[in-house]
């Protein structure tokens, strides 16, 4: 499973990618409004200040809600580095500006995505990732995993290439849990990722071994 880290943070960024663990990155409008990035050409060296830390795929979302917009929006966004995907939301805009980038060979990120239709939608206009808001579902008391496991199937049933990018994962067990149903890629936070490495008998192994080394030196 590839590892994006959900931030617009540079300093999370390069945390993750000294790691070597990290494949890319997704930012949304309020991971950037969180930042204080404001203004349109301070977004744009943002991404590019993102893609020269990783090498890997930077998704920035375009804010406009129509095609003609989306179009020309995503298309300086892709002009901005070889790494950037198009973020675009699941509005039937979307699907034909995601069929648009797709025959463009421009990569594509569908977010906001709540139901397995819409999945199938941004899978058949060619999306390159799909961006299930797992967290946002647990919020409101429905099982954001089982729509994950939903999506897996209907993509092995026909072999879409379509990658899932699990989303909003909110702590470590959302990434276990993702990894066991076979999603491609999550999405989150520094603190869900180095959760990942905790454990106590780890810890407390560690501080037997090096007392015990001490008592021989
Ligand atoms: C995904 O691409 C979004 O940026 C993100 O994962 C949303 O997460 P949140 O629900 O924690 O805001």
């Amino acid at each position: 499973m590839k590892f994006f880290i959900d931030t617009a943070n540079l300093n999370d960024i390069k945390e993750a990618n000294e790691l070597g663990i990290l494949d890319g990155v997704t930012t949304n409008p309020s991971l950037m409004a969180k930042e204080g990035i404001t203004g349109e050409q301070n977004i744009l060296d943002h991404y590019v200040a993102i893609c020269n830390i990783v090498d890997g795929p930077v998704s920035a979302e375009v804010i406009s809600t129509n095609f003609e917009g989306m179009v020309r929006e995503g298309e300086r966004l892709a002009a901005l580095h070889k790494n950037i995907v198009v973020k675009i939301p699941m509005i039937p805009e979307g699907i034909k500006a995601i069929k648009y980038f797709s025959s463009k060979r421009i990569k594509t990120n569908c977010t906001l995505i709540f139901s397995a239709g819409q999945a199938l939608l941004a899978a058949k206009a060619g999306a390159t990732y799909i961006s299930p808001f797992l967290g946002r579902l647990d919020d409101v008391s429905t099982n954001g995993l089982d729509l994950i496991a939903q999506i897996r199937l209907i993509y092995n049933n026909y072999v879409f290439d379509t990658e899932i990018l699990a989303a909003s994962i909110r702590h470590p067990m959302h990434i276990i849990n993702c990894a066991e149903i076979g999603s491609d890629v999550m999405t989150g936070p520094l603190s869900a990722i180095k959760a990942l490495a905790n454990h106590p008998l780890t810890d407390l192994g560690l501080a037997q071994f090096l007392a015990d080394h001490a008592k021989g030196n």
